[in-house]
């Protein structure tokens, strides 16, 4: 599965995308008008930038969106620093490509604006030290995306020393297919107790063993003491985004924590655009339409 992620876009991953970029063009909008040193978009798990059938992903289409509003640009010129991370040499070499090419056609439509921005490539496996050293540095607003295949890389320490940042936020994938999986099993138990907090994680073993439990139960039950611990005991927010596979079961969330109920607000007018489905204990949810349904929808032709 994991292989073949970029072969084609699909529609979970267009929807991911503009969840992210969306968000990330507001919040450069408002930090820009605030804040006059260096801004970042940090993407940690970023890979190649295009799908092999041609679709930008997400690094592409940040640079895309920011560099076609000039009244944007011209707001964060010389501010404005994306930097893009993958362990993998090949991903990061074919980024490095295709931003190149992007860049060349975009500097001859805006002759003027010799470096709109700054962009680093780096090529670390997290969790790593030397990433998380310079963020620990970074002095000013952060916009980081997380989204790595698996869940190891995520840790709640990670997300805290984004969003503990000022005006500095964060969103990534949260796994639930692979953690719901993972809770019971000891060989796992460091990684899972990242996501949970070491006594939340006993905490949640004791919920979901006292009774016989639905999987929609089961799901809202790891997802309350998730958003708890994440949320820092509901001090800060945190705002689920839920995917579907077409059977109806969960397959991950993408998940944004903000300490401002601004960012709050904007993320879910954002989410409520690109939700299908609301129904996911009360988050924001999009399930694929299911082929035999709609073959069997009546479109008012026979
Ligand atoms: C789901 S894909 C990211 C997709 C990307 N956000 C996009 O929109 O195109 C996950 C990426 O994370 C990278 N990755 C996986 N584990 C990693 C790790 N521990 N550290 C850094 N990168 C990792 C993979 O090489 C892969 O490119």
């Amino acid at each position: 599965m994991d292989n073949e992620f970029y072969n084609e876009q699909t529609d979970l991953s267009k929807i991911k995308i503009k969840l992210v970029t969306d968000y990330f063009i507001a919040w450069l909008n408002i930090i820009s008008h605030y804040w006059n040193g260096k801004i970042f978009y940090i993407d940690l798990f970023c890979g190649p930038g295009c799908y092999e059938d041609g679709n930008i992903s997400t690094p592409l289409t940040i640079l895309e969106n920011t560099l076609k509003n000039e009244k944007l640009l011209d707001k964060v010129k010389n501010k404005l620093v994306l930097w893009f991370n993958d362990k993998n040499k090949d991903f990061v070499e074919k980024l490095y490509k295709n931003i190149e090419r992007k860049f060349e056609n975009i500097q001859r439509e805006l002759k003027n604006l010799n470096s709109p921005f700054q962009i680093y490539i780096t090529n670390y496996e997290m969790p790593s030290k030397e990433i998380e050293d310079v963020i620990k540095q970074i002095d000013g607003p952060m916009f980081v995306f997380l989204d790595p295949w698996g869940y190891s890389g995520i840790s709640k320490s990670l997300v805290d020393m984004i969003v503990d940042k000022k005006m500095s936020e964060c969103i990534f994938f949260f796994n639930y297919n692979r953690i719901q999986a993972a809770i019971f099993n000891n060989k796992v138990v460091e990684t899972v107790s990242e996501i949970f907090g070491e006594e939340n994680l006993n905490n949640l073993r004791k919920r979901l063993q006292n009774s016989n439990i639905y999987s929609h139960d089961k799901e809202m039950i790891i997802l309350d003491e998730f958003v708890k611990y994440f949320s820092n005991n509901y001090t800060r927010y945190v705002v689920p985004f839920c995917f579907k596979k077409e059977n109806n079961q969960t397959s991950h969330y993408i998940v944004f924590v903000t300490k401002h109920p601004l960012g709050q607000k904007i993320m879910k007018s954002i989410m409520a655009q690109e939700s299908n489905n609301n129904i996911t204990g009360g988050y924001f949810t999009y399930i694929p339409s299911s082929p035999q349904l709609s073959f069997l929808t009546y479109d008012g032709t026979w």
